[in-house]
């Protein structure tokens, strides 16, 4: 589980404000945060690619309040995915659906999703859908289940420190599903989710159902006794290399992007940009007490 007194100091308004006014801040959020604009992503996700790579976009923002913002963030991804189809980049993006208005409508939110799909599909490329926290699950399990129906192009994110998500991962087997594995981010409460050593345990269980019961796994961390277990529980299922994939976050355990990489695993890294950048930041210093003394480090030496 991250730092959950961090998670809730984020939240206040007035460390935002102190936070993100801070020059320091924005150099230290550059090492998770590829940058501000698609054009600084774009040249991410081709190191990235150079470097024998994937990509996934990350267009940052979340919990949009209007209209007009969720449009802009439609708008955002679609022209993040010319960029992908004009730049040959080999790259998914991913979305927050809070940041497409599903705080103000579920169907509004799944029209943007609907377009943004629909261009990923001509890009033959793929959109993962985030998830948030325990407010959002079951919105976003539907979300996918729709858009299911008319595409195959769609990843859906799950979250092994929630106790339901094996009941989730059995619901949604019958429709072979494409799911990213992860620990989980949010401060959830424990009536509903677990501890860190029960989540690597149930992370480690849920790998097993996914491997044996679908088309593609992503297995989303930087943990070594998890991508150990998923190597170990791939070849001993027999299963053809293409069925998994690791995921990574851009800045996090490089060496271990690579290494994987040359060991002939796919290996792709998620590249978050915009300048809605401090919840991101935020729940990476959350789940990592040394990164806290390298931005407090960072803010001492000004
Ligand atoms: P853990 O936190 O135990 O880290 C294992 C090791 O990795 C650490 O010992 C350290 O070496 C390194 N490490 C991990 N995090 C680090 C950091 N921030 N800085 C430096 N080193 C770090 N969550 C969510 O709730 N919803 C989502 O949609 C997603 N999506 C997502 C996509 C992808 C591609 C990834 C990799 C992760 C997510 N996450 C997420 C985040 C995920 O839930 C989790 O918070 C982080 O991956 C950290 O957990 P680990 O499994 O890496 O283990």
């Amino acid at each position: 589980m991250p730092n959950r007194l961090l998670l809730a100091a984020a939240r206040k308004p007035g460390l935002k404000k102190l936070i993100t006014g801070t020059p320091i801040t924005k150099a230290v959020a550059r090492r998770f945060v590829a940058g501000e604009t698609l054009e600084e992503a774009v040249q991410a996700a081709r190191n990235l690619n150079t470097g024998g790579l994937g990509a996934i976009l990350d267009y940052l923002g979340e919990n949009c309040s209007t209209g007009e913002q969720a449009d802009a963030g439609q708008d955002a991804y679609i022209a993040s995915l010319e960029t992908i189809v004009s730049g040959h980049l080999d790259s998914h993006v991913s979305v927050k659906l809070t940041q497409l208005g599903l705080d103000q409508s579920f169907d509004g939110c799944l029209a943007r999703m609907e377009k943004i799909v629909a261009r990923a599909a001509e890009a033959r490329t793929t959109v993962a859908i985030d998830m948030e926290s325990h407010q959002y699950t079951d919105a976003t399990i539907e979300m996918y289940r729709k858009l299911l129906g008319t595409h195959s192009n769609v990843v859906l994110c799950l979250q092994a420190y929630l106790k339901r998500t094996a009941r989730d991962i059995e619901g949604l087997l019958p429709l072979a599903p494409k799911i990213r594995l992860c620990k989980g981010a949010y401060d959830e409460p424990n009536e509903i989710s677990f501890d860190r050593h029960e989540t690597s345990r149930n992370y480690i269980e849920l790998l097993e159902m996914l491997l044996l019961g679908s088309e593609y796994t992503a297995v989303a961390t930087h943990d070594d006794l998890l991508v150990r277990a998923a190597v170990k529980t791939a070849r001993r299922l027999s299963l053809p290399l293409e069925r998994i994939e690791f995921q990574m976050l851009f800045g996090v355990r490089r060496e271990l992007q690579i290494g994987l990489a040359e060991r002939g695993y796919a290996v792709r890294v998620y590249v978050p940009f915009g300048d809605q950048w401090y919840p991101y930041l935020m729940r990476r210093l959350a789940e990592r007490p040394a990164n806290m003394r390298f931005f407090a480090e960072a803010l001492i030496r000004g």
